[in-house]
């Protein structure tokens, strides 16, 4: 099947149970991954990056058992993710950051261009170290889109951005899908990002899958807004 699908996922860490049996699929577009702190958001890109190892379960991307596959090859299958915290290397350029990826997924480096332009990165000869902090959350995005992405992992990435900055690095997101073909996760506690960027929601909540389905209606259950808004029932019905 096209898309990603995740099946019975545990990841323990201990006595904790960072994912708790979760399934979920994405088909197409930008899909989005919620849910409070500690919910298990990054602990899934790691899954699926290979950063850590499920206990259990599996994830097929484009048909492909993905868990299967050593980390280092799931980026030459087509996988990208950028980092809660950005990982900008500070002593090579923005062009260099982006062509290691070229490299190391042995995409032509014409590609690495074209996903520079897209992001609309001036004078990416610069150091990672003469970028600020939106310029090298373009740089993060650029990377994703080298090459043939099938699946994009965004963890988090308008974190510190302003609001105008936010508006045009989700215009960028948004136009993913139509740019590389690729399928887009993106985690984000920005409600007004998430329901603007993304047609499917799943909701984490301490390591299991509480809502799945569209933006609309998952942001509208009560269950959703109890355990992530914190918005209480009567509070809803004061409304
Ligand atoms: N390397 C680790 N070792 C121990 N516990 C971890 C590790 N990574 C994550 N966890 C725990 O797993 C849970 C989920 O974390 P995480 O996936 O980072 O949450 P989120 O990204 O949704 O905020 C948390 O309770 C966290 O403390
Ligand atoms: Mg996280």
């Amino acid at each position: 099947m096209a898309g990603l699908t995740l099946s019975n996922v545990t990841v323990r860490y201990g006595g904790v149970r960072s994912l708790d049996d979760v399934s979920m699929a994405f088909e197409r577009g930008v899909c989005g991954l919620i849910g409070p702190n500690g919910a298990g958001k990054t602990t899934t890109f790691n899954v699926l990056s290979g950063f850590t190892v499920a206990a259990t379960g599996s994830a097929e991307l484009d048909g492909m058992d993905l868990l299967r596959v050593a980390p280092h090859r799931r980026a030459r299958l087509g996988l990208r993710r950028s980092f809660q915290q950005e990982q900008v290397i500070r002593a090579l350029s923005a062009y260099d950051n982006v062509r290691l990826v070229a490299e190391h997924t042995r995409s032509a480096l014409t590609s690495v261009g074209r996903a520079l332009d897209y992001v609309g990165l001036a004078r990416a000869e610069r150091l990672g170290s003469e970028l600020t902090l939106l310029e090298r959350r373009l740089v993060e995005i650029a990377r994703c889109i080298v090459g043939q992405p099938r699946l994009v992992l965004l963890d988090e990435p308008a974190a510190g951005l302003d609001p105008t900055e936010s508006e045009r690095l989700l215009k960028l997101i948004t136009g993913i899908p139509d740019e590389v073909g690729a399928l887009v996760l993106l985690v984000d506690h920005d409600m007004d990002l998430v329901r603007a960027a993304c047609g499917t929601v799943a909701v984490l909540d301490f390591g299991k899958l509480i809502a799945f389905g569209s933006t609309h209606e998952v942001l509208a259950s009560a269950q959703v807004r109890r355990a992530y808004l914190g918005v209480e029932d009567d509070e809803e019905s004061a409304c």
